[in-house]
């Protein structure tokens, strides 16, 4: 799959590039390319966004930027999924993940101060998504996100210590959210492990976690 991401700051993605899964699955499963508006930007001095029309507060990113970015990589707009990153996208969650995880190509755009000129996400994007109902202060952060989210689901991605089959939001536990862990020691402070998940019983235990996942999903 490949991800590509335009941005203001490509070097803020050094650390995810790093870790695991991403790190695991760059090259090989992910193609991750980092664009920066700045490079490419038609106007002087690097400049890549301006004053709102109407007045206010704060600097928008401009559609003269964003075009000339994904022309100098595409050629124009691209037929694969272009997506805004904002908090007035489509909320991301596990079937929007599973969704983009499906894709082979996709683009994500961010933005930062007051965010994007409208037409950007108009007419240069074909989605726009939100990773929560809150505001961060630039899409970095919500990019990182979207891909993290992505390449764990990647083949080979994750390791032996995690296993993305049945976690929250899986088909195996019916979309629900996960059971508790516990680890060594057995007692800590006066605070045991749950009995059954030391009864080496695998009926019970599978049995104690789907009830535990049920109780934590029910609203
Ligand atoms: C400070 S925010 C702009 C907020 C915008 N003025 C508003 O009130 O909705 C700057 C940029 O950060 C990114 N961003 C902030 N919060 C986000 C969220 N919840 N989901 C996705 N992107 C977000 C977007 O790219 C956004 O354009």
């Amino acid at each position: 799959m490949q991800i590509d991401v335009f941005t203001l700051v490509p070097h803020a993605f050094a650390w995810l590039t790093e870790q695991r899964p991403v790190a695991t699955v760059l090259g090989t499963e992910l193609d991750l390319r980092l664009f920066g508006y700045r490079d490419t930007t038609p106007l002087a001095n690097g400049q890549v966004d301006d004053a709102p029309y109407g007045g206010g507060a704060g600097m928008v990113l401009r559609v003269d930027v964003a075009a000339a970015a994904l022309d100098a990589v595409y050629g124009g707009v691209p037929d694969h999924r272009v997506i805004a990153l904002t908090p007035q996208g489509r909320q991301l969650d596990q079937s929007v993940v599973a969704e983009l995880a499906g894709e082979e190509r996709i683009t994500l755009l961010s933005a930062r101060f007051e965010g994007f000129d409208e037409r950007i996400v108009t007419h240069l994007c074909s989605d726009a998504i939100s990773v929560g109902p809150y505001v961060l202060s630039g899409g970095e952060l919500p990019a990182m996100v979207v891909i993290d989210s992505i390449a764990r689901r990647l083949p080979g991605a994750l390791g032996s210590e995690e296993s993305a089959v049945e976690e929250s939001f899986s088909a195996e536990l019916d979309g629900g959210l996960e059971y508790p862990h516990y680890t060594r020691p057995a007692e800590f402070r006066g605070w045991p492990v749950p009995e059954v998940l030391l009864s080496g019983d695998h009926g019970r235990i599978e049995e104690w976690r789907r009830d535990q996942s049920r109780a934590r999903t029910a609203p």
